[in-house]
């Protein structure tokens, strides 16, 4: 879903912004614009380099960031990840599982069926 009529960016688009001079990072699919804030992270600009033009969704919740933290991520929001390039959304299970039942049953079903021609031709002979 896109909100706010936030800019839309493609990850070509974010991954130019990776360096010292313009620094963008992605959390939850939005897309934030730290380069001002390098200088001034508490946690050092080492770990925000390294997730530079990334998505950083595990790495800061990882931290256990403050309200504080979060408060402030608010004010670097520039935009989005263009929706047609979001991470997929979980596996659900219903499906999956169905197709993986019908993947074991089509070899077991040829060997018993070899196994079964096997023993009716032995016994004809
Ligand atoms: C817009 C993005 C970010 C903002 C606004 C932000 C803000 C902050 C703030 C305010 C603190 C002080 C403690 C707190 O209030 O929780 C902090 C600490 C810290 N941050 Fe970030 N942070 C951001 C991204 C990241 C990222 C991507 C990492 C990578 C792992 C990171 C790693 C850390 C670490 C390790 C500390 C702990 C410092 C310590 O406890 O000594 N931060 N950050």
């Amino acid at each position: 879903m896109s909100h706010d009529n936030l800019k839309q960016y493609t990850w070509a688009e974010i991954q130019k912004h990776y360096t010292r001079s313009s620094l963008w990072i992605v959390f939850e699919d939005k897309v934030y614009d730290v380069t001002k804030f390098l200088t001034d992270h508490p946690g050092g600009e080492e770990v925000l380099l390294e997730q530079a033009a990334k998505d950083a969704t595990i790495a800061f919740n990882d931290v256990g960031h403050s309200a504080d933290a979060l408060e402030k991520r608010r004010g670097f929001l520039i935009g989005e990840v263009a929706e047609s390039e979001r991470r997929p959304p979980p596996f659900t299970t219903g499906a999956a599982e169905g197709e993986k039942k019908v993947n074991w049953i089509v070899p077991i079903g040829i060997i018993l069926l070899g196994v079964t021609v096997f023993f009716i031709i032995k016994h004809f002979q």
